[in-house]
């Protein structure tokens, strides 16, 4: 049985159901309305499922300092990434701290949930990205996102009360309750969870097979919120981990789940993040790699790894498995990082992501020691299919 307790000690349930969600829908028509994106909507449904306990809801002014300041809550609990309700100063001026709110989807007017207002801050976003992306460079595909949204912020508690429908893949959306039971009911005891925002190349199953041979069970996880435009769509991502698992892995000792959230793209701070939600999911370990929710060149390649060591074992709650860069030695092989294999770089196979895109979107297969074949067939396929991939 799978003894991991969330973050905080308890898994927050904040999704409103029955007469109680009929009561308060109705009454949530008469408040005054917060339009939110995909994003936000995503935020709160996370929220609301437990995904970022012990979150009960949009950080309030003296978290989000905290979290800002000194990657914790205000009660000391670690959190490093704050998750935030922007408002425009329009909508600010009609709220009221002590009262509720309705959060209102811009594009299709749904009431997704309510909001309890504990307090209404302005925020100084150059200093908020300093902190958390360490850079206030535009250019930097988080940073940019911050620097679009309102520098208003609303928090307090929140109450959902319709969550977003997935289009596609229905089927391995899971809250943390349930992949919770499901480890329970598999009898896996440690679970170790892998973040992905890619397909999975040879260097990412080389990193999941070498954390398998010392736990019960992967729980490969690839984030699907919103990313970048040049990364591959999460549809298509989809079905390369279904053609992946299905052909290279034990049925028995994996499971794939989506992580429906956005990706900051802040590095090593979102290391830490990944890893608490994680352990929400209900994971015991967690893969961190090479420049782990990296872009560019912002971050230095394990600081995503050197920012745990900020943390006490006991304060995280969940075991970081720490990984080297991997790649295919021609000499060895085999898979092997630094660790492992004695020969010079050039005996390396490596290719950035562009490169493989490129050829990817030429219709051409990677060697298949840098992506299995029966994966870069449905990339390449679901690249044609894009005209603007
Ligand atoms: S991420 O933004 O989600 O971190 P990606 O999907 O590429 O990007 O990485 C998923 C995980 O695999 C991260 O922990 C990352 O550090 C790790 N990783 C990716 N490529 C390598 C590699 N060649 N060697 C070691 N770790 C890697």
């Amino acid at each position: 049985m799978t003894a991991i307790l969330p973050h905080g000690g308890t898994l927050v349930q904040r999704v409103v159901q029955g007469e109680e969600r009929e009561a308060l829908l109705k009454q949530a028509g008469t408040f005054q309305a917060i339009r939110v994106n995909a994003w936000t909507i995503s935020d709160l449904d996370l929220i609301g499922v437990g995904a970022f306990s012990p979150l009960q809801g949009f950080l309030n002014e003296q978290d989000y300092n905290a979290v800002v300041s000194s990657m914790r809550l205000s009660d000391g609990t670690v959190w490093s990434i704050p998750i935030t309700l922007a408002v425009n100063e329009e909508t600010a001026a009609k709220l009221e701290v002590g009262r509720k709110a309705a959060l209102v989807g811009e594009e299709d007017g749904v009431i997704y949930g309510v909001i309890d207002v504990e307090s209404i801050y302005q925020v100084d976003q150059k200093l908020e990205a300093v902190q958390v992306f360490k850079t206030d460079d535009p250019e930097h595909p988080g940073v940019k996102k911050l620097f679009e949204r309102p520098s208003t912020y609303v928090g307090g508690p929140i109450q959902v009360l319709n969550r977003p429908q997935p289009e596609r893949f229905r089927e391995f959306y899971f809250d943390p309750s349930e992949t919770r039971k499901a480890f329970r009911d598999k009898g896996w005891n440690t679970v170790v969870g892998f973040q992905t925002r890619n397909p999975v190349h040879r260097a990412h199953e080389y990193i999941q097979k070498s954390a398998m041979e010392i736990v019960d069970a992967l729980f490969l996880n690839p984030l699907v919120g919103e990313t970048k435009s040049d990364d591959v769509p999460a549809d298509v991502r989809m079905k390369s981990y279904l053609t992946l698992l299905k052909h290279y892995y034990p049925e028995d000792r994996t499971f794939l789940g989506v992580f429906p959230a956005a990706m900051r793209y802040a590095g090593p701070r979102e290391a830490i993040f990944h890893a608490m939600v994680r352990k929400n999911y209900g994971c015991t370990h967690f893969i961190v790699g090479r420049d782990h929710a990296g872009v560019g060149d912002y971050y230095g390649t394990y600081e995503a790894q050197e920012i745990f060591k900020n943390f006490t074992a006991e304060e995280l709650g969940i075991t970081p498995l720490f990984f080297e860069h991997s790649f295919f030695c021609k000499t060895c092989g085999n898979m092997a990082s630094s660790k492992t294999c004695p020969h010079p770089k050039e005996d390396h196979l490596t290719l950035s992501g562009t490169k493989v895109r490129g050829l990817l979107r030429d219709g051409v297969c990677p060697p298949p020691e840098f992506t299995r074949p029966e994966v870069a067939q449905v990339l390449i396929e679901g690249m044609k299919e894009r005209v603007s991939v």
